[in-house]
């Protein structure tokens, strides 16, 4: 018994995602795009359930009725051929998989047929294992966190660098996978302010179920805000001897990589994750809290921490840099 309750726990659990902030929820719309699937999936719910049901009943009915007892001989109550009850369970499925099909192709065709003039278009490039998001309208870069305003019809292109990847935010809509050497397309439209889980659905490597992004939705006034802060260049700000310390060091090892600029035209290092609004986000290497033991545990052993990762180990780092460039990062804010 014991054994089992752990089975079921851990299956519960896997299930849930272990805990609320990386829950993964696709039974909570937050847009459009996964309002309409949700009806989706309560329908198709509802049809299992019909069927279940009913495949229950008639099971336990049977069960008790052609039971074995004496006197009971079942070559008696055989039947070899009954056209209406052939007929009923011929047609009765097929009705119920009309019932499901149609919607599903209405919504597929539909969402296909929909306009995308006068939507915001977002770039986002999936490598191993981050996500880069690019606002072409806006001329700024990210990445690992994905700003948007509410209410309006974002046309996501997807990229990737390497391998096949997947992009999936379940409160906000459906997965589409990002495939080398392709230029794939989706489109949602949020439609409550907060923020979302998203990871990458397609096994990929090593680091795989570390790969992680939030969508942050904003109202239209606060994402302009936000759009505006980005323009601007934050390495001018007042920095404490630690942090100008912190900067020497970011600059000799780092900034090859990574760009400190939110801006497209920036011509700092674009092959790793731009670290322009890194003090504002939430997670660290796209998954750990955001706290400078986080930062500075990633920072002296990328690969402990994300497995496959190709953020190097930096050479010949002291314990006083690692303090100090860390202080400097938390600095980086919109
Ligand atoms: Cu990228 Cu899994």
């Amino acid at each position: 018994m014991k054994k089992i309750v752990g089975i079921w726990g851990s299956c519960l659990l896997f299930l849930s995602g272990c805990s609320a902030i990386n829950s993964l929820d696709v039974l909570n719309p937050a847009g459009s795009q996964a309002e309409e699937q949700y009806s989706l999936i309560k329908l198709s719910i509802y049809i299992m359930l019909i069927v279940m049901v009913t495949v229950v009943v008639l099971f336990v009915r049977f069960v008790y009725k052609y039971r074995a007892r004496p006197g009971y001989t079942p070559e008696k109550h055989q039947e070899n051929r009954n056209k209406k009850l052939e007929l009923t369970w011929t047609i009765l499925p097929f009705v119920l998989l009309l019932i499901l099909a149609v919607p599903m192709v209405k919504s597929v065709f539909g969402e296909e047929k929909q306009d995308n003039r006068g939507a915001m278009k977002v770039k986002v490039t999936a490598s191993e294992y981050w996500w880069k998001f690019e606002y072409p309208g806006e001329g700024i870069v990210t990445s690992q966190e994905l700003h948007l305003p509410k209410g309006k019809r974002v046309v996501i292109e997807l990229h990737s660098m390497d391998v096949i990847h997947s992009f999936w935010v379940p409160q906000l809509g459906g997965k589409q996978d990002l495939i080398p050497g392709r230029t794939n397309k989706m489109a949602i439209t949020p439609e409550k302010v907060g923020t979302y889980q998203g990871k990458c659905g397609e096994f990929c490597g090593a680091g795989h179920s570390f790969m992680r992004f939030l969508v942050k939705v904003d109202s239209q006034k606060d994402y302009e805000q936000w759009v505006n802060q980005m323009k601007k260049d934050n390495t001018s700000s007042k920095l404490n001897s630690q942090e100008s310390d912190g900067r020497k060091v970011f600059e000799a090892n780092c900034l090859s990589c990574h760009a400190t600029s939110g801006l497209t035209s920036s011509n700092q290092g674009k092959e790793g994750p731009n670290l322009s609004d890194f003090g504002d986000r939430e997670r660290v290497a796209g998954f750990l809290p955001n706290t400078e033991k986080n930062v500075q545990k990633w920072l002296k052993d990328p690969a402990k921490v994300k497995p496959g990762t190709e953020m190097p180990k930096a050479k010949g780092l002291s314990n006083k840099d690692y303090t100090a460039l860390s202080a400097y990062l938390k600095t980086l804010k919109k």
